[in-house]
């Protein structure tokens, strides 16, 4: 007879040090489901999701059931023998490892097959890759992988056990919309099959889609939990902040003010095409397009990463040549890149040296790096975009995923660019957050500075950029008005 509830914890308490992550949590989970776990960044859905995989240690007074019986005390390895799978936020994975070494090595290390049998290990990840109906080379190192087949990867890794229960934290964080589809078909199968899957995404549209239960939590506190059923987007929105946002139209003309960055013909055989605009100083331009529609290969371009077969950059009147992406940034140019899992942070180092790492030169104080202004920097940006932090001399990597990523656009605004191009900025970042940075990217547009916004969410782009550019296939299909199309409008046009 299988239980009626799979999972079922009660007052789970966490603290690390003066922080209480997480003030005596309920969670339930029923066998097949799909659960949402939603809320803002750094309420503690990657702590729970840790103290259900034994990770974490609760404080005393936590109950504990699987299969409606009592754990006393959860472990990794006993979590993995009962079928509790994750996928982690930062994926995980080995980067210098073959596919098939990823998905297989739990098995190699267990013993399951014994001695370490590559054979059986190729086997075991090809079938696991099968029944996600993917084909991926087992035998490519996964570094080889972009990143949304590496988080095919991790989810092949997690089904290569009989799993019952899989976590997925932010699975869809740094997938295009096409790939976020694919992975929903995932999930619904594995539910179809009997497996429950917890979800936690920051992006609404698809919790909606997805799930039949949601539990929000704020603030280390459980809110409730809510059948999907008649739930909107901006009422989830609400239980998770305790707020209410209204979106309104922010475009405005800049024909009158200067042309900073101008672009003719610029173009990379097989990645885009002639592709032309203007950016005035304090104007926002978005970026939108599918899949394979070639934005951030010219974002990579116009940061000097890439050098473009054709064409034209001008900033500030003067055509530039980059050799390199120290040239782009001693030309004002500033890039924030969409790789949720590198950021450009460096994960063991801390806060203030994260975020001052690529405006050091600014700090220098007769050849040495001055604490004084080290210090002002860091408490200026950490106050302005809200980074929760405990001291800026803890590591990165005890942020939540949400408030790391400000720190990565902290470190861009400390170098005082002219020109800002944020690259799928608000991934993994909550609602509340989304907004204070888009409040940000609007301040900082009202100074003077000019900014590219890419983003594969045609709201985003909507609500926050003067005009919009709509790429397909590494071509400018169409440029938009906010003004005079309707959202409705402009998302038919980007998933026609
Ligand atoms: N190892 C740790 N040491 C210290 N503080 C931590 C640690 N792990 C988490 N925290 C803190 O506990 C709180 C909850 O963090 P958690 O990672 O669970 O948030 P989250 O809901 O997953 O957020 P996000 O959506 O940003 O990923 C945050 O304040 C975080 O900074
Ligand atoms: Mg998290």
């Amino acid at each position: 007879m299988s239980a009626k509830t799979l999972l079922s914890l009660r007052n789970i308490k966490v603290t690390f040090g003066g922080v209480r992550a997480l003030k005596g949590v309920s969670f339930e989970v029923n066998p097949g489901e799909v659960h949402c776990l939603a809320g803002e960044n750094g309420c503690g859905k990657s702590t729970l999701i840790k103290v259900i995989t034994g990770v974490y240690k609760p404080q005393d007074g936590a109950e504990f059931f699987f299969d409606d019986q009592p754990i006393t005390a959860m472990t990794p390895a006993l979590a993995q023998s009962l079928g509790i799978q994750v996928i982690w936020q930062d994926l995980a994975l080995f980067p210098e490892m073959t596919v098939a070494e990823n998905i297989g090595f739990q098995y190699a290390v267990n013993g399951k097959y014994g001695l370490v049998d590559k054979r059986k290990i190729e086997d075991a990840a090809e079938n696991a890759l099968a029944r996600l109906g993917v084909t991926i080379d087992a035998h490519l190192p996964l570094k080889e992988l972009p990143i949304a087949q590496r988080q095919i990867v991790a989810i092949a890794r997690a089904l290569v056990g009989e799993a019952r229960l899989v976590f997925m934290d932010e699975p869809t964080a740094s997938l295009t919309q096409s790939e976020t589809d694919y992975l929903i078909d995932i999930v619904r199968n594995l539910s179809a099959s009997g497996v429950a899957v917890v979800f936690v995404s920051h992006r609404l549209a698809e919790v909606l889609e997805i799930s039949n239960r949601i539990t929000v939590l704020r603030d280390g506190a459980l809110v409730g939990v809510y059948p999907v059923e008649g739930m909107t987007q901006s009422r989830v929105t609400e239980l998770m902040t305790g707020r209410n946002f209204d979106n309104t139209v922010i475009a405005n003309d800049h024909d009158q003010k200067p042309i900073v960055l101008s672009v003719r013909g610029l173009t990379r055989a097989g990645e885009f095409e002639n592709i032309a605009f203007d950016l005035r100083r304090g104007e926002t331009l978005g970026i939108t397009g599918l899949l394979g529609a070639g934005r951030t290969e010219l974002a990579l371009t116009l940061f000097g990463m890439h050098r473009p077969h054709a064409g034209e950059i001008t900033i500030e009147g003067e055509r530039v040549s980059y050799g390199s992406n120290r040239d782009a940034i001693r030309a004002g140019v500033a890039y924030l890149s969409e790789d949720r899992l590198s950021l450009g942070l460096n994960q063991p180092q801390s806060i203030a040296d994260n975020l001052v790492m690529a405006s050091l030169d600014k700090l220098l104080s007769g050849g040495m790096i001055s604490p004084a202004k080290k210090a002002s920097v860091v408490d200026h940006w950490i106050s302005a975009l809200g980074v929760k932090i405990g001291t800026p001399d803890d590591p990165i990597r005890t942020l939540s995923g949400g408030n790391q990523q400000r720190v990565a656009i902290a470190k861009w605004l400390a170098i005082g660019p002219k020109i800002l191009i944020l690259d799928a900025p608000t991934v993994g970042v909550d609602v509340g957050a989304r907004a204070g940075i888009f409040e940000i990217v609007r301040q900082l547009a009202t100074q003077g500075l000019a900014i590219i916004l890419i983003s594969d969410e045609p709201p985003e782009v909507y609500f926050n950029a003067d005009r919009i550019i709509h790429m397909v296939e590494g071509k400018i299909h169409a440029t938009y008005d906010p003004r005079s199309v309707s959202l409705a409008e402009l998302e038919a046009a980007v998933y026609a």
